[in-house]
């Protein structure tokens, strides 16, 4: 099997140094206005220096409406750009793929922060959630603008001189909500069929191409199907979607999930990593992710057809991870030590987000009571 450590080239001729990833991680450490800080740049500029091939940054705003975290980086706007050239020479300097992760909150956006109630695609009720303020539906008009927004969003990125940016289409966030029969009831273009409910996803993606060249890397991270929990996401409907992305012109997809090992829901006792990898087509490259802590994890990601493999909780406790897998060491071991983390540039803002927020339980459920209570402050 073709070793972790070597390189892979996209379809675009853009070269990962080798197969290990930064998963996103929010991390609700940027100024409060959205502007990438000096202790978000350290630390991305250390899991860079670690040596993984690609590292993809913290769910990042597309405009003030989007906020879905406190904190939250933002490449909404083009006063951010100074921040965003330095953190993206921070990545490149070390050899490391830079790629924005963009996110539009949708539901979840802060209404306290984004100054106006949180919208999704439609209104609907969690009559089993106590409290719950059901969403606004966006107006058509508002979609249209927020694709526009990504759009800019990723024209900012590669102005900046990122390598290119992963569109958030997990754990609930706007994407998911859009994609979902049970947070979309639309009865218009956006809405009902998959095809419909694909739109936002495709709009967004070909929106973006129009903007950037061939070279910037577009991805796009999926929640397949919820973890036993009925989320009105389908897989088959999913690798169907995922594949329409492919046509659209993005150059991987990443596959959410909180363990590679994990089975289907709807196919009991399989892989769901294989299920995606067999139905996606074979051109199309694919990120894992998920529980990712040796390289018999990476082998086994990567014998099931992932092309790289992300890392996210393993990559905050460990430095040099990928030298450290390569030689086969095992890595330190959740929880980590705060004097630990410390030295490896993980900031008290971000200590404290690890220590408020996680383990967060059920990652890309929008449904359930556990989901509602972080729906503020989820991953
Ligand atoms: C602190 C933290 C923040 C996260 N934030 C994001 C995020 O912003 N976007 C995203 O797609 N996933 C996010 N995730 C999920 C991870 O990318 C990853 O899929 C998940 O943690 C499983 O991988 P792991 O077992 O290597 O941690 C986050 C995870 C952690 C631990």
């Amino acid at each position: 099997m073709t070793s972790f450590l070597t390189p892979f080239t996209f379809a675009n001729g853009v070269r990962v140094e080798n197969r290990l990833a930064v998963a996103p991680m929010t991390t609700s450490q940027s100024h409060a206005d959205g502007a990438v800080s000096e202790a978000e740049i350290a630390w991305l500029e250390r899991l860079a220096r670690d040596g993984y091939g690609m590292v993809i940054t913290c769910a990042a705003a597309v405009s003030k409406s989007s906020i879905a975290f406190e904190r939250q980086m933002s490449l909404g706007e083009d006063r951010f750009l100074p921040g965003l050239r330095t953190l993206a020479a921070a990545l490149k300097l070390h050899r490391a793929l830079a790629i924005v992760q963009l996110c539009h909150g949708g539901s979840r956006a802060i209404p306290a922060l984004t100054g106006r109630p949180a919208h999704a695609p439609s209104r609907y009720e969690l009559p089993a959630v106590p409290g719950f303020v059901p969403p606004l539906a966006f107006a058509e008009a508002e979609i249209e603008q927020i694709v526009r927004d990504h759009a800019d969003a990723a024209a900012r990125a590669h102005e900046a001189g990122f390598a290119g940016v992963e569109l958030h289409g997990a754990n609930g966030y706007l994407h998911t909500q859009f994609l979902s029969t049970m947070t979309n009831l639309r009865a218009d273009a956006w809405g009902g069929s998959l095809e419909n409910r694909a739109r936002f996803s495709r709009e967004v993606v070909r929106a973006i191409r129009r903007l950037v060249p061939a070279t910037f890397v577009v991805g796009f991270r999926m929640t397949f199907e919820g973890m036993g929990f009925d989320t009105g996401l389908d897989l088959d409907e999913n690798v169907r979607v995922m594949n329409w992305l492919a046509e659209d012109g993005i150059d991987y997809g990443h596959v959410s999930s909180m363990d590679v090992r994990a089975k289907s829901a709807k196919y009991a006792g399989e892989n769901l990593f294989q299920r995606v990898r067999d139905g996606v087509e074979r051109a199309l490259p694919l990120v894992a992710a998920g529980g990712v802590r040796s390289a018999e994890d990476v082998r086994f990601a990567m014998a099931r057809g992932a092309d790289l493999v992300a890392i996210a909780r393993a990559a905050i406790g460990n430095a040099d991870v990928p030298a450290k897998l390569g030689r086969g060491e095992t890595l330190r071991a959740m929880p980590y030590a705060l004097d630990d983390l410390r030295e490896l540039q993980v900031g008290d803002e971000l200590v404290r987000y690890l220590r408020d927020t996680w383990p967060i339980s059920t990652l890309n459920v929008v449904a359930k009571e556990a989901d509602a209570a972080s729906a503020t402050q989820g991953a």
